[in-house]
């Protein structure tokens, strides 16, 4: 090819935006008063330096938001007689991020490690008795979606769904208690009664035309599968009882 079309594609692969940052940043709008106490400033840093992850300030439209508390979202800090809770308002995977750093043990710690300069320190959120819901964002959204498609028809899919109930197919709720569930989900495709009926775009085999499938197949794609996992990930694990039978 000429040497002006090959520059021509090169200079529009290089505008595109690389898929990867996208995931590296992401949107934080924060309550007026923490902003100004300093929190911010002294825990993104060291968010970013374990996560590799970065928050860019905006006044709205944020992919998160760490506000006063108002019955929705996860709480996160407490200051005094206020609490604060983490909203995420899109799917972005680096908001979750920061959301999975500042619940956990080293997120929390790093708050409490903070001295305003005035007022009061923070400290992690009084425990509640009310459960936390558990919102659905992007992928595992996607994964429920897929699940009640395509899945549903056999398994159950969430606590309150209901299946055919096919006495021998175990429950995603059932499933995500065993210790190895993310690997029989990354792979449950190849193995029976799946390969008989479904098919991940550009990894299975095509189905053999000796053996068409004895149900409607179902082609679903590898983003797919992994938005599964991202849906099961955040299902609450079954009491086992004696649905599962070990093989
Ligand atoms: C036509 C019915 C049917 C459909 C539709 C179906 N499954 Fe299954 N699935 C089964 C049965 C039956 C088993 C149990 C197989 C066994 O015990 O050998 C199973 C087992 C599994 C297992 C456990 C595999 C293991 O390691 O033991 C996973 C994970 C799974 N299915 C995921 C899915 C997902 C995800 C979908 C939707 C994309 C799906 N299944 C759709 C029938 C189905």
């Amino acid at each position: 090819m000429p040497v002006w079309v090959a520059l021509v594609i090169i200079i529009a692969l290089l505008a595109l935006p690389a898929k990867a940052d996208e995931q590296l940043e992401f949107t934080l709008e924060v309550a007026p008063e923490v902003a100004a106490s300093g929190l911010m400033d002294y825990i993104l840093p060291r968010f970013a330096l374990k996560t590799g992850r970065r928050a860019v300030m905006v006044e709205d439209g944020a992919d998160a938001r760490l506000v006063s508390e108002s019955g929705s979202g996860m709480h996160v800090i407490a200051r005094g007689e206020a609490v604060y809770a983490l909203i995420l308002d899109t799917g972005n995977p680096a908001a979750e991020r920061f959301a999975d750093w500042l619940s956990s043990e080293i997120g929390q710690n790093t708050v409490a490690a903070f001295v305003p300069e005035d007022g009061p320190s923070f400290a992690p959120p009084p425990k509640t008795e009310a459960v936390v819901d558990i919102v659905l964002e992007g992928d595992a959204k996607l994964g429920r979606k897929v699940a009640e498609t395509h899945c549903a028809r056999c398994h159950r899919v969430s606590p309150e769904g209901t299946a055919m109930n096919i006495g021998s197919t175990p429950s995603f709720a059932a499933l995500r208690s065993l210790p190895d569930w993310d690997a029989r989900f990354a792979a449950f495709f190849t193995l029976n009664p799946h390969p008989a009926f479904l098919l991940v775009t550009g990894v299975s085999p095509p189905f053999d035309p000796a053996r068409p499938p004895p149900i409607v197949p179902v082609e679903i794609t590898p983003a797919e599968v992994d938005a599964l996992g991202a849906y099961v990930a955040r299902m609450a694990p079954a009491d086992l009882g004696a649905e599962i039978i070990s093989r």
